[in-house]
């Protein structure tokens, strides 16, 4: 068969992506224009301002990717784009340039799941991943975990009920006057704290199910904080190491046991809470003991990109499972 070029488009958040992916596989361009440097002065992504910037520097990425790749437009096969989740305005930005583009050079367009993509990122760097395998997705709004049959195939065995991890960053960073985004400045924080000096709850631990709650554990540390408000010793960095401490052990634990029951050889991390260095060697620890595969991107394809998306749009490809060009873009997910 003939080498299949994809040109994958993402801008469901706060970053403007362009990649081209030759056959689900090589990722020969990956430009990721992040607007982070924005929205920090808000202490968060503000919607419109993400679509307005997307508008702005969609057609600069995607042509950087091509010139990256060394390929001109008409060298690609295909065109595909996050559809959904995420800020409506900013997939809408994404979708429409898409659009366009398949439309003016005459290409099939591909609709990708945010998530599915995420999870992809772990088949563009791994070839040999086996399976059956348990996934532990955490994103900024999602936290779940699946059994997967194969790359594209999989049965969701556990989510969370309230705040997702990252979510849950994002809040306790905030609150804790840390920065943004949450994740990398919890984080940094908890490097500079220390182990031990507080305890908080590993919430639903204990249960004999997959689901997860990080809203107890966001309210169990405010609380905290403000308990401790005329104690000389309070510090963030402390609370910020314990609580990275108790959200890893839970996601640590309930996917290892996942893993156990299911009775599968890997195990991968997807999403961008999976970029955590904590939560990577904590899983490392755990799947070593028990002999498990644990494999999870590196980190320019853990967090937002396009390469996940054109990687997981190749096999809609093979299935020619395109979308119309009246396609739509969905804030939230209709399953995962
Ligand atoms: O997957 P992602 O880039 O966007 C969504 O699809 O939601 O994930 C963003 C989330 C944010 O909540 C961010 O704080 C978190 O991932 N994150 C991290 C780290 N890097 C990003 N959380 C913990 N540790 C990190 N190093
Ligand atoms: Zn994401």
């Amino acid at each position: 068969m003939q080498d299949v070029y994809i040109l994958g488009v993402e801008t469901s958040c706060d970053e403007t992506a362009a990649a081209i992916v030759r056959n689900g596989r090589e990722v020969l361009s990956n430009v990721v224009n992040s607007q982070v440097a924005i929205h920090k002065q808000f202490g968060g992504v503000v919607p419109e301002v993400a679509s307005r910037k997307h508008i702005e520097n969609i057609a600069l990425v995607a042509d950087h990717a091509f010139q990256q790749a060394g390929l001109h437009f008409a060298q690609v096969d295909a065109v595909a784009v996050t559809n959904m989740p995420g800020l409506i305005g900013a997939l809408l930005v994404g979708l429409s340039f898409a659009k366009a583009f398949a439309y003016g050079l005459n290409l099939p367009l591909i609709t990708v799941n945010h998530l599915h993509g995420h999870i992809y990122a772990n088949f563009l760097e791994h070839a040999e991943i086996r399976f059956p395998a348990i996934c532990l997705v955490v994103s900024g709004g999602h936290t779940s975990l699946l059994f997967m049959k194969s790359a594209d195939e999989y049965d969701l065995i556990g989510s969370t009920r309230d705040d997702a991890a990252g979510e849950a960053f994002d809040k306790i960073a905030r609150f804790l006057g840390l920065g943004f985004p949450g994740g990398p400045a919890i984080e940094l924080a908890a490097r500079r704290g220390k182990e031990g000096l507080y305890h908080l709850p590993r919430v639903f631990l204990n249960r004999d199910d997959y689901e997860f709650s990080f809203s107890g554990l966001k309210t169990a540390t405010m609380n905290l904080w403000k308990k401790l408000e005329r104690r000389p010793e309070r510090n963030a960095d402390d609370l910020a190491r314990e609580f990275q401490t108790a959200l890893v052990e839970v996601l640590v634990e309930k996917t290892i046991r996942a893993a156990i029951e299911y009775g599968v050889e890997t195990v991968l991390l997807a999403g961008g809470v999976a970029a955590n260095q904590a939560l990577r060697e904590k899983m490392g620890e755990q799947a070593n003991k028990l002999h498990l595969q644990l494999y999870y991107p590196s980190l320019p394809l853990c967090t937002d990109n396009a390469a996940m998306i054109a990687g997981k749009a190749y096999y809609n490809y093979l299935k020619a499972d395109f979308a119309p060009l009246n396609t739509n873009a969905h804030p939230s997910l209709f399953s995962l």
